[in-house]
């Protein structure tokens, strides 16, 4: 663990969204051409074969009518899931590589400002900053925000050994577990990469986005709220609350999609709304 912190520190204050950019680029790429909800594609493979990739029907299909991990069982002490009316549209904000002193807290003000209409977010942080801001994780809970894993070091997972995914995954769902008395559900793969070692090894959901506010990239607060106000029923948004603008942008996020009709949920809400369950081996961008 030692190890692990010292290489934390080093590479902490580089610009963890600067090494994000190359593949996030493409993944918005591949995202902007495909249609489906569910695949098991690798993230570098432009054209995926027809038979690599399933539908969400086939991933309903093939559902398995038992679940014994742990990860899957709601804890008795996890906000209860409001109920959600068939006609309500939801949405699922998303916020990856943090928590981050001075953003986090901020878009946290905003959904405990507006808890009384059940605003609610998912938080896919780093283990490397978990440690710096164990309180913001611990809040973030507590207001009934879903803390989703994105690995200890924020590494390319496809380029990792099994054992060396596993340990990425589980040291920080054990950081989340003893600051939220709740295990994480959902693992968001850094960069989106994934391959099939990964769905192999990392028994968590991965949960992607369809909309990129790529607020990484501009570091402008009014783009990325208008492309956060693209988004439709069932959406995942991604943002990242390592940037001062994009609280800024949340501030003015939150309220807006409320004004518009939208029900603020987690990850994890969104998909039981929408009766999609959300199954190991298997990646999501959006619960349509
Ligand atoms: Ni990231």
């Amino acid at each position: 663990m030692y190890k692990k912190l010292v290489a934390a520190m080093l590479a902490l204050s580089v610009a963890l969204c600067a090494a994000c950019q190359p593949i996030d680029m493409l993944e918005e790429a591949l995202s902007a051409t495909g249609t489906e909800t569910v695949d098991v594609t690798p993230a570098v493979t432009p054209s995926p074969s027809p038979e690599a990739v399933q539908t969400p029907g086939d991933a309903q299909l093939s559902a398995q009518p038992t679940q014994t991990q742990e990860s899957v069982t709601p804890s008795p002490d996890a906000p209860v899931t409001p109920a959600y009316g068939a006609d309500e549209k939801l949405v699922a904000l998303t916020f990856d590589d943090g928590p981050y002193k001075n953003v986090t807290p901020r878009i946290l003000d905003v959904i405990e400002q507006y808890a009384d209409q059940g605003v609610h977010a998912t938080f896919f942080v780093l283990g490397l900053q978990v440690a710096q801001y164990p309180e913001i994780v611990a809040r973030a809970a507590s207001l009934g925000c879903e803390i989703g894993n994105h690995t200890y070091h924020h590494k390319n997972l496809t380029k990792l050994s099994a054992e060396e995914m596993q340990s990425e995954v589980e040291d920080l769902s054990d950081m989340i577990r003893e600051l939220t008395d709740s295990s994480p559900k959902l693992v968001r793969p850094p960069y989106g990469a994934r391959n099939d070692e990964v769905y192999a090894n990392v028994p968590y959901p991965l949960i992607l986005w369809d909309i990129d506010t790529l607020d990484w990239s501009t570091h402008d607060t009014a783009s990325t709220v208008e492309a956060a106000l693209k988004c439709e029923d069932g959406d995942i948004i991604l943002m990242h609350d390592v940037h001062e603008d994009t609280a800024a942008a949340a501030e003015q996020i939150i309220p807006r999609l409320l004004e518009m009709g939208f029900r603020l949920v987690t990850v994890s809400e969104l998909f039981e709304a929408k009766g999609m369950p959300l199954e190991a081996g298997h990646a999501y961008r959006r619960a349509r």
